[in-house]
């Protein structure tokens, strides 16, 4: 395995695109990264058929190679970003007393201390794929962000915990395997798209990334430097597309077109013209106004924005994140996009901009539909560099993934 480079793959409903790069200085130099491939057999994160997947992924991971003139070993591990609503979150907290005599708490406490909070973890029939330790307690001294180092007697810890159905998972693995690739990582698309534009000052202060994509809406709330909230509500571009192809009466093709070319909700659309709109089959072409394009695109993106809405007040009041919303999927390059999710969610709206990476054209920079394969890379670098990569080394003895994970950490408790 090559172990600096990174490859990630994006399994979308609309596309499948892969990045590759290499750690460097602190960013990621990107080294290569694939067009759109046409996503076929995935609906909002949920596989149709395991060969049309396949084919796509297979297909994505080679054209990103392609650009630098080079092939994918065969085994390649990727880092898969995931997205649905078979993601579930849960917060534990574990606790452990320090070893050191002395009271220093040294690495193998906050391993041992973010495996006992796992070991809680209510699982059933999911695995465990992501872990953020959010927070840690050393003694009585609450909010610590840093306890290597610190003197106590026990060390306390909250941890948010991402959990995917272990069939679907099982799925998943099977269509990498068939392209004769490896799984490195499942990484869930809020995560990645989160790892790609969020700044740290948005993340302390308070933010909710949305990526809305083509089947669901990704969403990850951050506060005070925590992970607070991530999840996948249905919705998207797909259910504006078939507002415009019900009540314009329009091919899907025609829809796509409307939308990603003419759409607009910005207001002072008023007098924007007509579009000549070919009818389907044999039926003649008709001309439409760009305004009733314009609402009936807004009426569904607002629909979208208040359901969102109702579900995050239900996690968390939206006054109480001050850096208010960061849009990115493709639905994000609707012109006129931020302005209603200023209005709907009263807080301020900017479409997010990859991060620290190197190397990135103009056009993948200015794509927000690339954000979760980007972020995907920092994800994989994160688990493979910082303390948790002893968490995640466990994981590599056992060549297909987080399986037996659990069975490892009692085992890693049992014999510290
Ligand atoms: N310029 C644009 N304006 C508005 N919508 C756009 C534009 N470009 C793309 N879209 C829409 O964005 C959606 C695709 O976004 P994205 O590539 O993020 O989806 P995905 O990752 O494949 O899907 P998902 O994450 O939901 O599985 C499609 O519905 C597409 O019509
Ligand atoms: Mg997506």
């Amino acid at each position: 395995m090559d172990k600096t480079r990174l490859v990630s793959v994006d399994l979308g409903t609309s596309k499948v695109v892969s990045v590759f790069g290499v750690p460097d200085e602190g960013d990621i130099k990107v080294e290569g990264y694939s067009p759109k491939i046409p996503s076929e057999g995935i609906e909002s994160g949920v596989i149709q058929n395991i060969e049309k997947i396949a084919n796509s992924l297979y297909t994505a991971v080679n054209e990103a190679f392609k650009l630098k003139g080079d092939i994918p070993k065969k085994k390649t591990p990727l880092l898969v970003t995931i997205s649905g609503n078979y993601v579930e979150s849960e917060t534990v907290r574990g606790f452990v007393p320090v070893k050191d005599p002395d009271g220093e708490i040294q690495e193998n406490d906050r391993i041992r201390v973010i495996m006992t909070a796992m070991q809680r973890a209510n699982t059933g029939e999911r695995e465990i794929i992501y872990v953020h330790p959010n927070e840690y307690t050393v003694d009585d001294q609450k909010g610590i962000k840093e306890p290597v180092g610190m003197i106590g007697t026990k060390l306390e810890v909250e941890s948010f915990l991402l959990k995917a159905k272990r069939n679907i998972l099982n799925t998943l693995r099977k269509v990498v395997s068939k392209t004769n690739f490896g799984v490195e990582n499942f990484i869930y698309s809020p995560i990645a798209s989160s790892f790609a534009v969020l700044e740290e000052e948005e993340v302390n202060q308070g933010v909710i990334l949305l990526d809305i994509g083509m089947g669901t809406i990704d969403t990850a709330i951050w506060n005070k430097g925590s992970l607070i909230y991530a999840g996948s509500f249905i919705g998207g571009g797909k259910y504006i597309l078939n507002d415009l192809i019900r009540g314009l009466r329009i091919s899907s093709k025609k829809a796509r077109e409307l939308l990603e070319i003419y759409g607009n909700i910005s207001p002072e659309l008023e007098d924007a013209g007509e579009v000549e709109v070919e009818g389907i089959g044999e039926r003649p072409s008709k001309r439409i106004k760009i305004s009733l394009i314009s609402e009936i695109i807004s009426a569904r993106v607002e629909e979208l924005f208040e359901k969102v809405k109702w579900h995050i007040e239900r996690i968390i009041p939206l006054n109480k994140l001050a850096a208010g919303i960061v849009l990115v999927g493709g639905v994000s390059k609707l012109k006129g996009i931020t302005r209603i999710a200023e209005e709907i969610f009263d807080a301020p709206c900017i479409i997010g901009k990859p991060k620290n990476f190197k190397g990135l054209s103009t056009d993948i920079i200015s794509d927000p539909s690339y954000s979760a394969a980007l972020g995907a890379l920092r994800v994989g670098q994160v688990i493979r560099s910082e303390y948790l990569s002893d968490l995640y080394g466990i994981k590599r003895k056992n060549a297909s993934g987080f399986f037996n994970l659990f069975k490892k950490i009692k085992n890693f408790i049992e014999n510290f």
